[in-house]
């Protein structure tokens, strides 16, 4: 490296561009959509509610709110087509592949004969008829994946259920306890948006390029599937299964860290001392472990938290109470990163969208540190 280029690894402290669609703000510890923190949208609103607000700027009215949940309704079902994708990915294959591939067909489907790539990155208006069907098709394709893998048929879906009761319904069947209902939507808000994530950058860069939107989507789930990032809410539950009970904490910790292991569910490239959306996210696991009387995992969680950031004074991020949440909900562990997907997509739409509307091609430059220059043997250049 010369001494000229001041290299930000990670892009860490990079400030890639502008946006209006949230705030991170470590210092104070807090989180705000479109200018709302994200605990009171939490705790307040429906997820499409909050759907609206990331993409219009504003939280809906009474009529648009019934407008999007009538759109919403109305592209919920999986089509033939997308059922068709999902059976052709192997069972055993890892379901964030499965969802990335039905969102891969519904983009061929939905953009065919749409024209040359010149066309590709779509209106303002076509692109927000398009996350608006991401948005409705997502929760059929994730509750069907978990289905498939259990033997069981897709379940259709039920017209009378706002987002995320009839996604539950359709995971499991039956219909869920308000109590369950209420920490599922939490957790999806709490998922929907987080700035310059690495899962929205990759939705922007692509975006910036003037490809389509659904290549974008295709892209962030890519990134969202790593353990450094969304995947990080499966590997907690990994470590509780490893762990096993409260009292086994020390022990694992201690050789977790001697053989420098990552804990899964902790730490946070913005947030260094504390993530916002976490105390919200435990307040529903507490009442999700009371609602199941499962004293165990409330025992498991706080001793994990309180050990390792006694330790290391790393904390907790949101995927460290989402995990066993969604555990108890009755998610499998390979559901938890598709979950994610269908709540973070409302955030990806939105920053391709302003992306779009004030787009600069990313393209960042490199320190070249190869060999110096060199020639093949015997090449004679043209004359
Ligand atoms: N377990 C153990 N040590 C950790 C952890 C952790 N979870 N997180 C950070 N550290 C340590 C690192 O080992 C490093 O120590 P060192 O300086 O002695 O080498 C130091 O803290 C700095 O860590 P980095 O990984 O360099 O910090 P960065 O800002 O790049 O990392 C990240 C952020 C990737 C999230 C990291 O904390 C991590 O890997 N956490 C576990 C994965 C995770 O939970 N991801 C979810 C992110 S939030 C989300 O997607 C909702």
């Amino acid at each position: 490296m010369t001494e000229t280029n001041d290299i930000k690894k990670g892009l860490a402290g990079v400030v890639a561009d502008v946006t209006a669609v949230s705030k991170v703000n470590p210092e104070t510890n807090s989180l705000l959509y479109r200018g709302y923190p994200v605990q009171e949208l939490a705790t307040t609103q429906p997820f499409e509610a909050v759907a609206h607000l990331l993409w219009h700027g504003e939280l809906p009215t009474d009529a648009e709110l019934a407008e999007l949940r009538r759109t919403e309704r109305e592209h919920r079902a999986l089509t033939p087509a997308v059922q068709a994708a999902i059976e052709l990915v192997p069972l055993d294959a890892h379901p964030m592949d499965e969802v990335r591939t039905a969102v891969s067909l519904l983009g061929a489907v939905d953009l065919a004969g749409s024209g040359s790539v010149l066309d590709a990155s779509g209106s303002p208006e076509a692109n927000l008829e398009r996350s608006i069907r991401l948005f409705a098709a997502l929760p059929a394709i994730v509750a069907y994946g978990q289905r498939r893998r259990r033997g069981q048929a897709p379940v259709a879906p039920r017209d009378d259920l706002d987002y995320a009761a009839n996604f539950l319904w359709m995971t499991f069947g039956e219909e869920s306890d308000p109590v369950v209902i209420d920490a599922f939507n939490r957790s999806l808000v709490l998922y929907a948006e987080h700035s310059f994530n690495a899962s929205t950058f990759t939705a922007r860069v692509i975006a910036s390029t003037l490809s389509d939107l659904y290549s974008a989507v295709v892209g962030a789930i890519g990134a969202l599937k790593g353990p450094l990032h969304g995947g990080a809410n499966e590997a907690v539950l990994h470590i509780f299964d490893e762990i096993g009970q409260a009292s086994n904490v020390s022990d694992w910790l201690e050789e977790a860290l001697a053989s420098k292991r990552k804990i899964m569910g902790f730490g946070h490239r913005v947030y260094k001392r504390g993530d916002s959306r976490v105390p919200t996210m435990k307040t529903a696991l507490d009442e999700l472990v009371e609602h199941y009387d499962r004293p165990d995992v409330g025992e498991l969680y706080a001793e994990l938290e309180s050990e390792f950031v006694a330790r290391k004074g790393i904390y907790p991020n949101l995927d460290y109470p989402s995990g066993p949440a969604y555990n108890l909900m009755g998610f499998d562990t390979a559901t938890f990163t598709p979950l994610f997907v269908a709540a973070r997509v409302t955030g990806w739409t939105a920053h391709i969208m302003e992306q779009l509307a004030a787009n600069a091609l990313i393209r960042p430059l490199s320190e070249y540190v190869g060999p110096d220059e060199r020639h093949i043997e015997g090449y004679v250049p043209d004359a």
